[in-house]
């Protein structure tokens, strides 16, 4: 039994869902007492003690009450459950936060910043919304780190054209790798309040750090830390189970943190998530495993432990395996993958190829990366997708595949490319 990153999943995880959806597992002696607390919780806090049940759209209420304890431990800043919605997967709770901004005055539109290269939910969002995009680009040079004159510079340019008013932030960053800085969090939020904007945190790789140095520090945290007046701050952060340690993207659980709105607001919002009922149960209870991991001295701590530092380890060998491999490669060159679950490496291309490109009507990192699928079977993203200073090639590929999987593909990748530049040169 493997998730789709080939891993074997979190048994708590599994036990626990499968007990939620199984009552009469709970019967089964076999079943840890731990798993049957957490199932047993789940389902008195469901209509008619089912999963089958329509949840309340924000979600089962002890779920979000347990999702603020985590955010509080994790924080040491308090969080209020009623402020805590769940949602299908981020993505669901991002979008839905999204239409907050939809509000178009005169003809102009709402902007909304986005990082350059970003990760293409918020491009494809902002166009159905009929939102303005303004993108700020990373900078590759330092790691892609996020620099504030060039949020200043992205937003004097966008304002003559749209009314800014939110800024996305991915940490750690997909399809980048990046981690933030505290100091570096600090100066987005004091440029987001000197603006007046909305802040989206999407801190779904907040598990998955794996640099010497790095450390993940949430926005709500820091905004906390920063005290009056940053702690009133709107601000929505996101956190997934697609992620992490855990990768059950397929059950679609998630939460948003949505702190500081407008009361009215708040209201519109949450009538506005109602239309589509709730999340779904099975992805809520994933939530409840991933707030509520087994405690040291209940049954399931041992072997919980064990898998979570198994898969977390093993990714953190896995980015540091394939930047470097990536970097040993004439021509490419890979910044640390310092979290989340990606390398974004840059690729230089020859001429020939950029013309071979054109012939085929496709941009050259298209053409590159169609070229590589044909001859190895390995499939990557070209930079295009995620966006990219112009003239300049990348790719991102995942770190998910099994580490001897991941070295094989690293070995005929290596040779693709010394092959592929060979023949356009
Ligand atoms: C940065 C980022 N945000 C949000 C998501 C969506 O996650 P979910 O599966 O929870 O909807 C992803 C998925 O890849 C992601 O990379």
């Amino acid at each position: 039994m493997l998730t789709p990153w080939g891993k074997n999943p979190i048994t708590f995880i599994r036990q626990v869902v499968a007990v939620c959806l199984m009552p009469s597992l709970l019967d089964d002696p076999n079943i840890p007492t731990d798993v049957k607390d957490r199932a047993r919780a789940v389902l008195k806090g469901c209509k008619g003690g089912s999963l089958g049940s329509y949840s309340d759209s924000a979600g089962i209420e002890i779920i979000r009450r347990h999702v603020a304890d985590y955010i509080e431990k994790r924080d040491g800043f308090p969080s209020h459950w009623e402020n805590i919605v769940l949602c299908a997967g981020a993505s669901e709770g991002i979008r839905g936060t999204m239409k907050l901004m939809i509000r178009h005055e005169n003809g102009i539109k709402p902007g909304v910043m986005i990082p350059i290269p970003q990760y293409p939910l918020y491009s494809a969002t902002i166009a159905e919304f009929d939102l303005h995009q303004i993108g700020y680009y990373l900078n590759e040079s330092t790691n892609w780190g996020l620099d504030i004159s060039e949020l200043e510079r992205a937003y004097e340019e966008a304002k003559k054209v749209c009314t800014p008013k939110a800024l996305c932030v991915i940490n750690p960053g997909n399809p980048t790798g990046n981690v933030l800085t505290k100091e570096n969090i600090q100066k987005i939020i004091q440029f987001a309040y000197e603006k007046k904007m909305f802040l989206f945190a999407d801190e779904v790789y907040q598990d998955n750090v794996y640099a010497a140095g790095c450390e993940f520090h949430s926005f709500k945290k820091v905004i906390s830390e920063m005290g009056t007046p940053y702690n009133q701050m709107e601000l929505a952060s996101f956190m997934s189970c697609s992620k992490g340690y855990m990768g059950e993207c397929g059950l679609r659980g998630g939460y948003a943190e949505i702190i500081n709105i407008d009361p009215a607001v708040k209201t519109m919002y949450l009538k506005s998530i109602s239309a589509k009922l709730c999340p779904t149960t099975l992805g809520q209870a994933v939530m409840e495993c991933v707030v509520n991991p087994p405690r040291e001295g209940e049954p399931s701590y041992k072997q919980f432990m064990a898998e979570k530092t198994g898969v977390l380890q093993s990714l953190a060998q896995r980015a540091k395996m394939i930047a470097e491999t990536f970097n040993s490669v004439p021509g490419m060159s890979c910044n640390i993958v310092q979290g989340a679950m990606y390398a974004f490496p840059q690729i230089k291309l020859p001429e020939k190829a950029k013309e071979a490109a054109k012939a085929a009507g496709q941009a050259p990192d298209v053409f590159y990366a169609f070229q590589l699928l044909e001859n190895t079977g390995i499939c990557i993203v070209p930079g295009s997708g995620f966006g990219q200073k112009p003239g300049t090639y990348h790719f991102r590929t995942t770190i998910l595949p099994q580490p001897e999987l991941l070295k094989t593909m690293l070995e005929k990748f290596r040779e693709f490319h010394s092959n592929f530049v060979k023949q356009y040169e």
